[in-house]
């Protein structure tokens, strides 16, 4: 089995399914206005697309589910690829949420690239950018009402409201506010898990499945999206600008105190009044710096993120028995990603 495990591939298995996703997308972004067609597709060309983790997590979360046919239905082929286009729909939403936000984000943090490639906001404007995240999200929302599924609605609606809260939590942090590992947990629940499992939840539902598995579904993507954003702040302090696609050290540099940061505080306490200052005095983001790798906050992050893999692991193992070997392998697909997101975080 583990040798299994070593080969598989989580974004092979549902390559065809990324794809049909990404050209729906790129379908639905086409506006008679050509430079709004232009700017909102920019994030989804070929090249640019960035790894597709949200679409890969839900696509493979439906392969893992077996299909529910409700009474009065009959189970069919023309059922299954039905539920299963619903599904794909909740990929395309999520990443069209996903990359609206990423170009708001960019106008905020005025960013100067994103995914190796210069940042919509320096390529064509922040207005340009701007509007193109909005346009995003209302093409988003009208794919989304066609599902008629009012509950649906409501929890891919809950993450816009909690992308909004999360970048506002970070944008107006009190001094105090930004030592506190809760205040950082929250916003980075706001921020990124609630995305993964509001939406991984959505799946289940359009799935027709008990609420544990729908639950279990959503602590999947609650625990892999908080590693996820573990990680991440874990390579702004080890990576290079280059294998990002976005600058090292911006974390700090934006006057944010990441988990890293947090941890480091406690054993070197005169961190605390830098990150009250948001890093700001001359000398600060490098001082910082240095104790963060003097300090075991890396590690103790590793540790967390680690954790919280264990947990999504927990959450697949919970689902109710595989009944294919399709099924069966994508279980381990989901698996194989805790495991790939901690590997990152090397
Ligand atoms: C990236 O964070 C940003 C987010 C995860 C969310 C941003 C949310 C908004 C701008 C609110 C508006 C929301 C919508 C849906 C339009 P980052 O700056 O920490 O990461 P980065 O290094 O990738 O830029
Ligand atoms: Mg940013
Ligand atoms: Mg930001």
């Amino acid at each position: 089995l583990a040798s299994q495990e070593k080969d598989l591939d989580p974004f092979a298995l549902v390559a065809d399914d990324l794809d049909v996703v990404t050209q729906r997308i790129r379908d639905y972004v086409i506006n008679e206005v050509p430079i709004l067609s232009n700017a909102a597709d920019y994030f989804f060309r070929a090249g640019v697309e960035g790894k597709r983790l949200r679409p890969t997590v839900l696509l493979l979360m439906a392969s893992a589910l077996s299909v529910v046919v409700p009474p009065g239905e009959v189970a069919s082929a023309a059922f299954a690829d039905n539920l299963r286009l619903r599904q794909q729909r909740i990929a395309e939403v999520t990443e069209m949420i996903h990359v609206a936000s990423l170009l708001h984000d960019d106008v905020i943090d005025k960013a100067t690239t994103r995914r190796g490639v210069g940042a919509l906001n320096m390529v064509m404007g922040n207005k340009v950018a701007i509007l193109a995240g909005d346009f995003l999200l209302a093409r988003a929302s009208i794919r989304l009402a066609n599902l008629h599924n009012t509950e649906v609605v409501e929890l891919l609606s809950t993450v816009i409201d909690h992308l909004v809260k999360g970048e506002v939590m970070q944008l107006t942090s009190s001094p105090e506010s930004l030592l506190s590992f809760e205040h950082y947990t929250e916003k980075t629940f706001y921020k990124t898990a609630s995305l993964f499992a509001h939406s991984l939840k959505a799946v289940a539902i359009l799935g027709g499945h008990s609420a544990e598995t729908v639950a279990h579904s959503y602590a999947y993507g609650n625990h892999l999206g908080l590693a996820f954003q573990l990680v991440d702040d874990v390579l702004d302090f080890t990576s290079s600008s280059g294998l990002l696609g976005k600058p090292a050290l911006n974390d700090l540099q934006s006057g944010l105190a990441t988990a890293p940061v947090l941890y480091a505080a406690e054993e070197f306490p005169a961190l605390v009044p830098m990150i009250k200052r948001k890093f700001k005095n001359d000398g600060d983001v490098q001082q910082a710096e240095l104790w963060v790798h003097k300090s075991q906050g890396i590690q103790r992050t590793r540790d967390l993120a680690r954790y919280h893999c264990e947990l999504a692991a927990a959450s697949v193992h919970a689902l109710p028995p595989a009944e294919s070997e399709r099924q069966e392998e994508c279980r381990r697909a989901l698996l194989q990603l805790t495991d790939k997101v901690l590997a990152e975080a090397r």
